[in-house]
């Protein structure tokens, strides 16, 4: 779904359909689905995660002080002030804020991140990892 969005995207505003935004509690009926459908994998390494969020890119806008070479211009929220717990929570913000980030990304130049599978479960587990610490005193 993540790889495809910004033509999924494009193909809605052609055909004048409305962006579907997404609860948390859809995101996690349509999670299930997929996951019975054997689309989803199990549950992922948060330390995979932080690699992945560094290596697609993700560091440029939420956490430009670890990005070094890349972006570096803070666009959106430092990890640990998203306060997602639930992997579908995360998912939902996720594909929420798409649209958004979507449109950060072009006008930075940057490519849209692609995930191979596995890949983004682990994303997930790191962002919620990082979340729930920033719950905890
Ligand atoms: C070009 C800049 C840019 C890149 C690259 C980017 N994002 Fe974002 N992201 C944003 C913007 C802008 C928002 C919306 C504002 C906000 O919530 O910080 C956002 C929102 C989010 C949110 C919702 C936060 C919340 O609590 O509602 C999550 C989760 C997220 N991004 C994860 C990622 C991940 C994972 C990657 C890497 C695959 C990534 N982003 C790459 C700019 C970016």
């Amino acid at each position: 779904m993540w790889n495809h969005g910004p033509n999924m995207w494009e193909s809605m505003l052609e055909e004048e359909i409305e962006f579907p935004e997404l609860s948390v509690e859809e995101m996690s009926d349509l999670m299930t689905y997929l996951y019975f459908s054997s689309f989803i994998d199990p549950p992922g390494d948060p330390i995979r995660g932080g690699e992945h969020f560094t290596d697609k890119g993700c560091v440029g806008c939420h956490e430009p002080d670890l990005a070094k070479d890349l972006l570096g211009t803070r666009v959106g929220m430092n990890v640990s002030q998203m306060k997602l717990q639930s992997s579908s929570e995360v998912v939902a913000a996720m594909w929420n804020h798409a649209s958004e980030m979507d449109e950060a990304t072009r006008s930075s130049n940057i490519a849209w991140p692609q995930f191979r599978p596995g890949e983004m479960v682990d994303l997930v587990a790191f962002i919620q990892s990082r979340s729930e610490a920033s719950t905890t005193p």
